[in-house]
């Protein structure tokens, strides 16, 4: 202590440590507001929703895929060259009904020219692992797991053989998986559900449609559904997303609009933002029918939802696999957690957190499935088999319906129980 009694000493070293204090502080605050502004893009107008989303109407032109630089002078495909109303399958049935609306259409509607992007707070960013890693899929590993493996549960077994997926540490699934060679579009009727979480901080539950191709465990993947997300969206409400990536979610690619590539054209819908109305057990069941489709003049990979209504696309040349056709096709759905595959397992729900044997009214189901090949007719496709790796905590089940209908497929789960794990 003897050198602070030099008065003179002591006030650079109280300066000093001020100003890096300060330092500190402003670099941490500067990376977070540059963060803010690379996302959030200057609103047109600003729609306060009732459930607490801002909803900023961006000129379509200044929307976040222009900041790619392969898309600098992209020109934005405004429809698809294609039509689907005439081609889809319909199982009409009065007691599930479908569902486009976003509670923060109640709010007011956003001018031509511009699309609906649900504004990134401050305190988001702040929730996020890193301010890099914002609203991307978190940190997974992907072990090589095989048949003789009795913890990776029920492999698909499709056209009499085990189909081996790469497990995901933290990821338990129950989905319908279909293998091809050349499929370009994948659709199905999602039931609409808002499963509970045990941690808002470290899980997320999803419905989903998954088109994938490349390598296993490197895969590109474009994908659609909905999901309860509290660590990226701040509640627990249940939410239309996408997601996509180039190489199995480790470098590239992230959930709606939060990085460059996604290119959304609608005006009407916003990702991120909640939907409604949710079904409930027993009640009135809600569904989003929810599509993937390659544009056969452009490549762009062009997300559709009720039935025909364009979102937005990715481009084409993102991709060098999905730029000519998907291999691999999942419907169903994804429990995230630190604490699946352990002996204290979570209590969070899949699907609508019951079991797929509670079949209509009970689990959550997807129907209308169907997938497209360069013969251009939906259809439910030939070489299937269901994936449940936690078959005791969340399971999968397809119903062979009678009557010309096609399969419909049920999924989910509580997590713990007395068979879990
Ligand atoms: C498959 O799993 C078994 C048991 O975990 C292990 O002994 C075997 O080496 C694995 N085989 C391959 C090819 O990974
Ligand atoms: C299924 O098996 C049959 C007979 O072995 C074969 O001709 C066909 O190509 C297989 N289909 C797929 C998708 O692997
Ligand atoms: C969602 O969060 C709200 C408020 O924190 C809570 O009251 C509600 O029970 C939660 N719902 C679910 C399904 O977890
Ligand atoms: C897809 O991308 C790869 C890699 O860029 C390229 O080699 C291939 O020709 C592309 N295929 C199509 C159909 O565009
Ligand atoms: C089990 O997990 C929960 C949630 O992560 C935690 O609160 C609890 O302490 C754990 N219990 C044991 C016995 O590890
Ligand atoms: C509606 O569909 C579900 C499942 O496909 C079936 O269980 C139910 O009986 C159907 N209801 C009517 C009224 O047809
Ligand atoms: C199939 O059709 C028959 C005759 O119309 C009807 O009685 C039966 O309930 C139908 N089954 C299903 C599963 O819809």
């Amino acid at each position: 202590m003897g050198k602070l009694n030099n008065p003179r000493l002591f006030l650079i070293l109280i300066l000093s440590y001020l100003s890096d204090r300060a330092n500190g502080k402003v670099n941490f605050k500067e990376l977070v507001d540059a963060k803010l502004k690379q996302l959030n893009k200057p609103a047109v107008k600003t729609i306060q929703s009732e459930d607490g989303d801002i909803i900023d109407c961006v000129d379509i032109y200044k929307q976040p895929a222009f900041d790619h630089p392969a898309l600098k002078n992209h020109i934005i495909q405004m429809r698809p060259s294609f039509d689907l109303k005439k081609e889809k399958p319909s199982t009409e049935n009065e007691s599930s009904k479908p569902v486009v609306s976003q509670t923060w259409q109640r709010s007011g509607s956003c001018p031509e020219g511009t699309i609906p992007i649900r504004r990134i707070r401050r305190e988001d960013l702040l929730r996020a692992e890193s301010i890099d890693r914002f609203g991307r899929k978190p940190r997974a590993i992907v072990s090589k797991s095989n048949t003789t493996n009795q913890k990776d549960g029920h492999f698909p077994f499709i056209n009499n053989t085990n189909i081996v997926l790469p497990t995901v540490e933290y990821e338990s699934v129950a989905m319908l998986v279909a293998v091809g060679t050349d499929f370009i579009g994948a659709t199905g009727d999602i039931n609409i559900w808002n499963p509970r979480l045990s941690s808002p901080t470290d899980e997320f539950t999803t419905a989903q449609i998954w088109v994938k191709s490349g390598p296993a465990d490197v895969f590109e993947s474009v994908e659609c559904g909905w999901i309860v997300f509290p660590n990226l969206y701040g509640d627990n409400r249940t939410r239309l997303f996408t997601h996509w990536t180039l190489d199995g979610t480790t470098s590239t690619g992230c959930y709606d609009l939060n990085c460059d590539g996604f290119v959304h054209t609608n005006p009407e819908i916003a990702l991120g933002a909640a939907l409604e109305p949710l079904s409930s057990l027993y009640g009135q069941q809600y569904y989003i029918t929810v599509g993937m489709f390659k544009d056969p003049q452009t490549n762009n990979w062009w997300v559709k939802v009720g039935g025909d209504t364009p979102i937005g696309y990715w481009p084409g040349n993102l991709f060098s696999f999905l730029n000519h056709s998907s291999t691999l096709v999942e419907w169903g759905g994804l429990l995230f957690s630190p604490n699946v595959r352990t002996s204290n397992h979570t209590t969070a729900g899949m699907g609508s957190g019951h079991f797929a044997s509670g079949l209509f009214g009970k689990a959550c189901f997807i129907q209308n499935i169907a997938t497209m090949d360069f013969s251009w007719q939906l259809k439910y496709p030939q070489w299937v088999g269901t994936w449940d790796n936690e078959f005791n905590c969340y399971s999968a089940y397809i119903d062979q319906q009678s009557n010309g209908t096609s399969p419909v497929f049920f999924f989910g789960g509580p997590g713990r129980n007395p068979d879990c794990p």
